[in-house]
């Protein structure tokens, strides 16, 4: 391998259309996400058909664009990586037929990166020195996730959800207050004006005594109730109220999940990735948790906590590392698991 490893990353597993340049797994050159949200918000969610026709309409011009910010050409690379999965199927295979076609007439390596291994390695494109064996919790739209990395390629997961992710709780919840897509930002805007005490929401499986799983469709379905049954009352209820109580009950799950893990794996570092790390409240709260445990906390910006291809470049810049590439006959692995 050459010592400037220059890596093109591409992501196409759910909405956002990305692709980055980035040297030596920890340099971003370049990182350009085009979103759809304006075409899937009046919908109140993403609808995979429309996602995938954008994706095939955006993708080269996304990779023109991360090339030209860059200042190198197809020439330059050497690797392309992409997401194969979990995700939605029609969207990945946009990613992936596209990376095929450019590692095999560019004769260049093939990473094939999973989603949720790529969002730690946004932490990578911070600058901050990562150790390990280290703990994760990717928290994403798709995914809820307490992960155990003792090294590269050596990933346990500790503990899911058994049901909805918890960015999917928040997005659900948005909706239903009217509020707009996505909902994890307009939420974490709005708490911060509201009395989070005013309402109280259950916090499912936090009290089962040593286990990492999480479940947050029962929180869901109690908000909608409630938003519900007080419309039927006739009370003019706080949206800003409702929004901080139920945010609330999220980060008291996940703090407690985060604090359980960190009991059971010593580590001197806990990382926070996918979008729901974006949140004020999540990383205020953690952070002061494991500061008393002296456990520094990392997190990438906002932009590579959600989907970029920058994360993906990272990941595909270890693999390459380590000669995991992906084989020609590469597919789209929807419910890939990590
Ligand atoms: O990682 P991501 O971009 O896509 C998936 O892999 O799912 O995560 C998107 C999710 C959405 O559900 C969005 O509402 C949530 O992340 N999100 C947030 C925040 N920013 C994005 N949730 C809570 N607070 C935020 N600030
Ligand atoms: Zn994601």
């Amino acid at each position: 391998m050459t010592r400037k490893t220059l890596i093109l990353g591409l992501e196409t597993s759910c909405d956002d259309t990305a692709a980055s340049v980035v040297l030596n797994g920890r340099n971003v050159l370049s990182n350009v996400v085009s979103s759809q949200e304006q075409f899937h918000r009046r919908f109140g969610g993403i609808v995979p058909e429309i996602a995938s026709r954008c994706h095939l309409d955006y993708i080269n011009p996304v990779i023109d664009e991360a090339l030209s910010k860059a200042g190198v050409t197809v020439r330059d690379l050497d690797g392309i990586a992409v997401t194969y999965g979990p995700g939605l199927v029609g969207s990945l295979l946009v990613g992936v037929s596209v990376a095929k076609a450019l590692a095999y007439t560019l004769d260049l390596p093939l990473m094939a990166v999973n989603h949720l291994e790529g969002h730690i390695y946004a932490n990578f494109l911070t600058g901050t020195t990562i150790t390990f064996p280290l703990l994760c919790l990717v928290v994403s739209g798709g995914h809820t996730s307490l992960i155990h990395m003792q090294d590269h390629g050596l990933i346990e997961t500790m503990g899911r959800t058994r049901d909805d992710a918890a960015g999917e709780v928040f997005d659900k919840v948005a909706r239903a207050l009217g509020l707009g897509f996505p909902g994890g930002p307009i939420i974490d805007q709005l708490a911060r004006q509201g009395d989070a005490s005013a309402f109280r929401f259950p916090r499912a499986l936090m009290t089962e005594e040593g286990k990492l799983d999480f479940s947050f469709s029962g929180l869901k379905t109690s908000v909608l109730n409630c938003i519900r049954r007080e419309a039927e009352k006739g009370n003019r209820v706080k949206p800003a109220d409702l929004a901080a109580a139920f945010q609330d009950a999220v980060v008291d799950v996940l703090v407690e999940k985060c604090f359980l893990a960190i009991k059971k794996k010593e580590t001197k570092q806990f990382l926070l990735a996918g979008g729901v790390a974006a949140n004020g409240e999540l990383r205020r709260r953690l952070r002061q948790r494991l500061s008393n445990e002296n456990i520094e906390l990392l997190y990438p910006p906002v932009e590579l906590c959600t989907d970029n291809g920058a994360m993906i470049a990272s990941a595909g810049y270890f693999y390459l590392h380590r000669g995991r590439t992906a084989p020609w006959d590469l597919n789209a692995v929807p419910n890939l698991e990590l």
